[in-house]
Formats: structure tokens, sequence, C-alpha cells
């Protein structure tokens, strides 16, 4: 069988290294050319834990071939991205041009024993957008497109375990084609494949990602709340969550990522009316990462006040969790621009960067040596047990009680 994955980024890429791996011949597709030229060498252009073994060898094998433009397949799968455009009336909307943009480059090649499945994060309704988009440009009966919504659920840092594992959505946008789509999951995922209708597959992940946004917030609030009136939040969630049927979650310095920070726009834009906690969460969210700003701020006022002369910051972290080094709509990076901007002396730290193109980046040890006031803003592996010293620190995120 012969796969076709239009988008090569964190999804796109590992599902064509399993594919590649599971004996399937796949044609990887992406509109950039820089990623395409570093995965037909058998290198990668993302962080994920055994990534590059799996590509460097199908490469190899010439299981795996990156391409600028899709070819005859047996399935298509698309795994571009989805972001949010916006708007004046403040709710941002889905932004599914390159999703579009996607869907007609493969549909002169679609035929009636194809399968076209769609793995990015879509708003609800879109399959049925896409059956109609390509009934229009092919040639096609719409009776014969076999179309499945298929929403990726992967941990960035574990995708590859994670890809065969995790249980599956199907929601095919008709019965011929979830039983398609089921059969070709068959082949390389151990985790249960669950059928569902296209409308249903689609509100179920942007429902995932909105109940884990919500349940942040929540958490987040608490924090702010806490430092309020001097309450260890750490110490407060884990008593509270001694309660049978409590489970209050880590506190950090926002959300952030392609999905979490994203998704629940696609929810509340489906009726702003009744998606009051939906929008809620996402308001919250954001506002922690200013309430960081200003705490360091305000502490850094007082040390100067103190010490009679200006004080310098590091900030430990820049990506949108710990042990990755994405950086989008990472909450750290919005911390360190606004403190960058502010004027102030920042040193930051990213352990899975080598570099950034607007901020210096320096060692652990450097920042810690340098600077007056630490600020822990990611909780990577490399900052637990850090000997601060006398330092003032600031642990956001419970690095330092991992
Ligand atoms: N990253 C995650 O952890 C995660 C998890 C679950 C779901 N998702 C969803 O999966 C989708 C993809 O996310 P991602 O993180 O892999 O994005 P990404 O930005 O890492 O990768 C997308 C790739 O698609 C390419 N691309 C864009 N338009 C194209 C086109 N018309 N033809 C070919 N290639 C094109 C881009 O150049 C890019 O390399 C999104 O909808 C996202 O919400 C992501």
């Amino acid at each position: 069988m012969k796969c076709c994955v239009i988008g090569l980024g964190y999804i796109g890429l590992p599902t064509a290294g399993l594919l590649a791996s599971k004996g399937f011949d796949v044609v990887g597709v992406d509109i950039n050319e820089r990623i395409i030229s570093i995965i037909n060498k058998g290198n990668i252009h993302i962080i994920e834990k055994d990534l590059e073994k799996v590509i460097s060898k199908a490469v190899r094998d010439e299981k795996l071939i990156a391409k600028s433009k899709p070819c005859k397949a047996d399935i298509y799968l698309i795994a571009v991205p989805t972001p949010f455009r916006k708007t004046k009336d403040k709710i941002p909307q889905p932004d599914l041009s390159f999703v579009f943009q996607a869907v007609k480059s493969v549909a002169p090649y679609l035929n009636k024993n194809n399968l076209l499945i769609i793995e990015s994060t879509c708003p609800i309704g879109s399959t049925e957008k896409i059956l109609d988009l390509i009934s229009k440009i092919s040639n096609l009966d719409i009776s014969d497109i076999n179309i499945a919504y298929c929403p990726e659920r992967v941990l960035p840092g574990n995708i590859l375990y994670e890809l065969e594992n995790n249980d599956r959505v199907i929601g095919g946008i008709s019965q011929k084609s979830s039983n398609f789509a089921k059969s070709f999951y068959a082949k390389f995922c151990s985790g249960e494949l669950i059928i569902t209708d296209s409308k249903t597959a689609e509100m179920v992940k942007l429902s995932e990602n909105s109940f884990r946004d919500v349940n942040i917030a929540f958490a987040n609030e608490l924090s702010m709340l806490c430092d309020e009136v001097d309450v260890d939040v750490h110490e407060l969630v884990s008593i509270a969550n001694r309660h049978p049927r409590v489970n209050i979650l880590i506190p950090g310095c926002g959300v952030g990522g392609h999905c979490i920070a994203v998704d629940p726009w696609f929810l509340a834009s489906q009726d702003k009316d009744i998606t009051k906690i939906i929008q809620t969460a996402r308001l919250v969210n954001n506002a922690k990462k200013d309430w960081v700003v200003n705490k360091i701020k305000k502490t850094v006022l007082e040390m100067e006040e103190v010490l009679k002369r200006s004080v310098s910051i590091a900030c430990l972290g820049l990506s949108y969790k710990p042990n990755i080094d994405d950086l989008r709509e990472s909450p750290a990076l919005d911390i360190v621009m606004d403190l960058i901007n502010s004027s102030m002396k920042v040193l930051v730290c990213e352990p899975n960067l080598k570099s950034h193109p607007n901020i210096d980046l320096c060692s652990i040890d450097d920042v810690i040596l340098k600077a007056d006031l630490i600020s822990i803003l990611v909780p990577h592996k490399e900052f637990y047990n850090l000997k601060l010293s006398e330092k003032k620190t600031i642990d956001f995120c419970k690095a330092l009680r991992p």
C-alpha cells in the first residue's frame, strides 16, 4: 500500500516514519523545501524522541521519500496546520486555508478506491465541507469519495509510542469510509479504533483539549489567589487532591502549544453565547502570563530598592511545555519578550534550543551565576534539583519540586 502524507511537521513526519517502518511505501509532501531536503538526507527538523532513527532507516530502505507535490497513492493523510485568525469581535476564528489547499492538491489524484484521511484538528462540519469541495473539483461521484476525519491526540515527546498505542477516533463521512479507515489504522495501531460520524469525531477532539484548558485555568486561577493570600499553591493542591474525587492540576505560566491554546477557540467560534466557560478558561490562561510578568517586575523593583542598583533576571525555559523545542503559542516566550521589550536585563536559558532569532540563549550555569533573580518558567528536567544557593528564586511551574 502506498501512502501520501501531506504536511511533514510534528504530526505528519512521525506518522510517515511509523507507516514506513510498518512496510507502507510512503511519500511525504511538504511545501517547505528546506524540510524536504533535510528529510531526504535521513535527518529531521524537529526534536522528538527516537524519530531520527526511524526516519533515517526509512529513507535508507527507500520506504520514505519527501516531495513538494502529491502523487498517485492508495491513502492520502493530511496533517497540515490549522491555526486561528484573530477577528474584531474577539472570538478567534479557525483558519482552514492550509487544509483546503492540501485537499485541492490531492483532489486530482483521488479515485473511488482511495481514502482521504484528515488528521489536522478541524472545526465541526469541516469534513462535510471537504467532501463538498472534492465533489466540485474532481470527476468523482459523491458516493465514491471516501473521507475519514481521524484526529491526532499524541503527546509531543512521546509521539511514536502514542501513534501506535493510543485509542483512535474514526469519523467517516460514510460507513464505507469509516470501515476503510478502520482497516488502514488496524495495520499499525494497537489501540482501540472507535467509529463514529465525522461531526462527532471533530467535536471529540475539540472537547478533549477544551476540557484540559478549563482544568488548567482552574489551577492557574487558584495559583494567583494563593499568591494574594500567601498560601503555597502546591501544598494546597496536594492536600486538596487527597479528597477521593478531586484532582486539581499543577499551575504554570499559562497554556501554550498548537492544540490546547488553540482548539477551544474552534468550539467557541461555533457559538459565542453558549461557550462562556470555554472562553473564560482561554482568557484566564492567557491572563496568567501577564500576571507572571507583573510578578517578576514587582519583585525586581523591590530588589532594586534594597540593592540600590539594577537587577538582572534569569528566565529558565522558553518552550510551551517541558523537554521539547516547540515554541508555538508558548507563554514562556511571550513572558520573556515582554520583559525584554520593557528594557529589563534578561538572561535566557532554553536547553532544547541551540539558538533563537531574537533572543540570545545562555547556558544554565551562566544565567545562574550572572542573574540576581531566577524565574523558572518551564519545568525542563535540566532544572530539577538546581543548586541556586542564596539567589532569589520564583518557581512558577514547580520545577524545583517535580
Ligand atoms: N503538534 C501536536 O502536538 C499536535 C497534536 C495533535 C494534533 N495536532 C494537529 O495536527 C495538525 C498538524 O500539526 P503539526 O504540529 O504537525 O503542524 P506543523 O506546523 O509542525 O507541520 C505542518 C506542516 O505542514 C506543511 N504544510 C502546510 N501547508 C501544506 C500544504 N498545503 N501541503 C503540504 N504541506 C503543507 C508545513 O510546511 C509544515 O511542515 C494541526 O491541525 C494540529 O492542530 C497537532
